[in-house]
C-alpha cells in the first residue's frame, strides 16, 4: 500500500532542493491520503524541535521543547509514536481541537536523529503500520536530499 504514492513523491524529489522537497511531500500527503489533516517536518536545534514545513492549520507550536509532547517525546527516544486517541494521552500539546489522532516518524541521517515526521489526523485511530511504513520511506528519501 501507498507504493503509488510513494513513487509519484520519489519522482517529483528528483529536481527538487531540501526544502522544496519538505513543502512538496507536506502539500503531497495533505491533498492526497485520506485522514492526512495536518503534515509537518519538525528538525532538532538545542534540545529544541524547530518547524520547518507544514500544510494543514496554521499551529502555534513551532518551537517544542524535548520531552514535550508527542513530537517531544520521538525526539528523545528516537522511537516513532502512533496515537490512536490524543485525548488518552497525557503528554500531549494541542494543535487544534480537530485533532483525533497522530503518528511522529523521527527523521534519521547518518544513523542521528535530526528531526521528523508529524502527522494529525481528525479521525481516530487513522494510523497503522502501513503508515509507519510508508513515513519511514519517506524519511530516507528526505534524508539522501541533505
Ligand atoms: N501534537 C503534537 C504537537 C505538534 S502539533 O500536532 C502540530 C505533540 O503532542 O507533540
Amino acid at each position: 500500500m501507498y507504493s503509488k504514492e510513494l513513487n509519484i513523491i520519489k519522482k517529483s524529489l528528483e529536481n527538487l532542493t531540501l526544502d522544496e522537497s519538505l513543502q512538496f511531500i507536506c502539500d503531497f500527503l495533505q491533498n492526497n491520503i485520506i485522514g492526512y489533516d495536518w503534515v509537518g517536518f519538525y528538525f532538532h536545534q538545542d534540545k529544541n524541535l524547530i518547524l520547518k514545513s507544514y500544510c494543514g492549520l496554521k499551529t502555534e507550536h513551532t518551537q517544542i521543547p524535548f520531552g514535550k509532547g508527542i513530537c517531544g517525546q520521538t525526539a528523545e527516544s528516537n522511537n516513532p509514536m502512533i496515537v490512536g486517541d490524543v485525548n488518552k494521552e497525557e503528554n500531549y500539546i494541542s494543535c487544534n481541537i480537530n485533532v483525533k489522532s497522530e503518528i511522529v516518524v523521527p527523521l534519521f541521517n547518518n544513523n542521528k536523529n535530526i528531526g521528523q515526521i508529524d502527522i494529525d489526523s481528525n479521525t481516530l485511530n487513522r494510523f497503522n503500520t502501513l503508515d509507519l511504513d510508508f513515513l519511514l520511506e519517506i524519511n530516507k528519501l528526505v534524508s539522501k536530499k541533505i
